[in-house]
């Protein structure tokens, strides 16, 4: 659906070269949510604005749907972005414009007839269930409203890429799960094929199937959402995701504590609990459990227990090895 192949962008300022995007190569198949996560300044919203020509590239090609986009001008790119459609962190919906006129502007521009724009604007608020504020200003809207007013937007010439830059950082949690179901529903309903740029990760958790890491203009890793979440190769996404399944001990606690604690990583809600009265009863050893949680990863479970082990010396050990055939992954974390 969307390939780059070895793009590149660089940006020249006051003698200075910035390279934005560095040789980037990924592919986006259709009906994919895909997401691109890393920190501020990695390139992200540069290589995604590369898709509608909003960035042209310094080097390398960017084909959409099979064809190399880098050249187009006039007819070919207004052809171009009437297929590709893109919503902003800060909505950017016209202030002096009702909702209507925001959709229906589109339209026109795109040369539709005036009761087809009628239907169509109809159709669309009520896909994105705000019928009711069809005459009403942007700037009475709440950040949820102005978020599904510019989807149904960026949907109006029957889309077929949505282009999403930071849709939900400017909302507040339970907004930007709203606005997540709504993609999601774009995405299947619609079969409109979504890439979408986050520095948050329980995005990405949340809806995405497949998932680019960027750091500093590269792309560090790529792969199916669940692999990346539960087996990042990379240590700049060994970090990044370590951050989320984190646990300080606690210095009271790593005072009053003998014995390792260990991290155990499991696939599954309870794949941690026979595992564990298991090895207490064959090896003799007793668990305390510190610190545990249980984080989904579109529908799949993956848990998280921090567990002080105490017991004879060799038997921890035997216990500790194991943990280590039976769960995903097991990690010595402390050792008092
Ligand atoms: N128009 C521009 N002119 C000069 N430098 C730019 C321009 N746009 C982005 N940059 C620089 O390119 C790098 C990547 O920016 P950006 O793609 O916005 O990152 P992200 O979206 O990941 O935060 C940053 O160093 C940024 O300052
Ligand atoms: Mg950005």
């Amino acid at each position: 659906m969307v390939e780059f192949r070895e793009v590149s962008v660089a940006f020249h300022q006051n003698k200075k070269t910035v390279e934005a995007v560095k040789n980037v190569s990924l592919k986006i198949e259709k009906g994919d949510i895909f997401g691109i996560v890393g920190g501020s300044g990695a390139g992200k919203s540069t290589l995604l604005r590369t898709i509608n020509l909003l960035q042209p590239v310094t080097g390398g090609d960017v084909l959409v749907g099979g064809r190399s986009i880098v050249g187009y001008k006039g007819e070919k790119l207004r052809e171009l972005r009437k297929g590709v459609g893109m919503i902003f962190q800060h909505f950017n919906l016209a202030e002096n414009k009702t909702v209507e006129q925001n959709i229906a502007f589109v339209l026109k521009t795109a040369g539709w007839k005036k009761v087809d724009i009628q239907k169509r604007v109809r159709e669309l608020l009520e896909f994105v269930k705000l019928s009711d504020k069809a005459d009403v200003y942007p700037s009475k809207l709440s950040g949820g409203q102005k978020q599904r007013v510019a989807i149904a937007r960026a949907l109006a010439n029957h889309t077929d890429i949505l282009l999403c830059d930071e849709p939900t950082s400017a909302l507040d949690a339970e907004t930007t799960a709203s606005v997540l179901d709504l993609l999601r529903e774009v995405n299947q309903k619609l079969g409109v094929t979504i890439i979408m740029i986050t520095h948050e990760l329980d995005v990405v958790k949340s809806i995405c199937n497949r998932t680019a890491v960027m750091a500093d203009g590269e792309v560090v890793e790529t792969g199916n959402v669940y692999e990346v979440f539960t087996n990042p190769q990379h240590p700049f996404t060994q970090q990044l995701i370590g951050h989320t399944q984190h646990f300080e001990i606690p210095q009271e606690i790593q005072s009053s504590i003998s014995g390792p604690v260990v991290k155990l990583t499991y696939l599954g809600e309870r794949a941690a609990e026979a595992v564990l009265s298991q090895t207490a009863a064959d090896y003799n050893v007793r668990y305390n459990i510190l610190h545990g949680k249980i984080e989904y990863i579109g529908t799949k479970p993956l848990g998280i227990l921090y567990v002080n082990i105490t017991g004879d010396r060799s038997d921890v050990e035997q216990t500790i090895q194991k943990l280590a055939e039976r769960t995903y992954r097991t990690e010595v974390v402390f050792h008092a």
